[in-house]
């Protein structure tokens, strides 16, 4: 049985204050590590101090992005060691407003992925059709691309150490849930193209989250199907009550 994990993307979303006393309130309800791997990620100026309050705890640190260069002359970026020196453990890549909003690509991603695991962070690598995509019946085609790109020259071993999230592009904030069929269909696929590399005893052990406009009603009817294994939670993940109560239905 594969460990579930729930992850919270804030984005560009609360201040310091905020953040610190989110992950105070999660601290003292989940101090003990449970049946399910809590990770929250942070805006970069919250990270530090997030990671303070949670030392001492279960609960993981991520960030929503990173370069894939060390240092240098990189004017408004953060590097993968800089995100270690913050208590981060997991990073976010690939996410579909990163792709969409700031024009990243497959290529770009997977010199990410390989920065990302050099320096030991563990990468939640983000995949997703849009909507157009999915009507023009290509999403198989766009997934098998974002994977087989996105992990370009990544040994098996490295690929143990990634999550992976689908998020359908038409899913987030807006609303609309995948259903739980459409959902698993997909993850099926990625659990099959992980496998080609990995082989079916990894890939079966592989973490793939679902995101896309979860919260508490709809997150039962998705973990009950056999490849989703976890939620990456925007918008529902910014209320700390809303949020407990996912984790809740994961422990289940
Ligand atoms: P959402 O965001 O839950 O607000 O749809 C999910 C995500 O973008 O990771």
């Amino acid at each position: 049985m594969i460990r579930p994990m729930i992850a919270a993307n804030w984005k560009m979303h609360k201040t310091i204050p905020e953040g610190v006393e989110f992950a105070k309130q999660l601290k003292k309800e989940f101090s003990e590590p449970g049946d399910v791997d809590i990770v929250i990620a942070p805006p970069f100026t919250a990270l530090f101090p997030v990671a303070e309050v949670l030392r001492d705890s279960s609960i993981h640190l991520a960030a929503q992005n990173m370069h894939w260069e060390e240092k240098g002359a990189y004017t408004g970026e953060i590097s993968p060691t800089m995100l270690v020196d913050a208590g981060c453990e997991f990073v976010i890549i690939g996410h579909s407003e990163r792709r969409t909003l700031f024009g990243e690509t497959d290529a770009m991603l997977n010199r990410k992925i390989h920065a990302a695991l050099k320096s030991g962070l563990k990468p939640i690598f983000c995949i997703g059709e849009t909507l157009k995509e999915r009507e023009s019946g290509t999403t198989f085609e766009v997934i098998k691309k974002q994977i087989k790109e996105g992990l370009n020259n990544i040994t098996s071993d490295d690929i143990r150490q990634l999550t992976f999230a689908y998020e359908p592009v038409w899913a987030i904030g807006t609303g609309k849930t995948a259903t739980p069929p459409e959902a698993q269909e997909v993850h099926r696929f990625i659990r099959e193209t992980i496998a080609a590399d990995l082989g079916y005893a990894h890939a079966s052990e592989t973490v793939i989250m679902y995101g896309g406009s979860v919260n508490p009603e709809n997150t039962g009817s998705l973990m009950d199907q056999p490849d989703i294994n976890g939620a990456l939670v925007g918008g529902a993940a910014l209320d700390i009550d809303s949020f407990e109560g996912i984790i809740k239905i994961l422990e289940r």
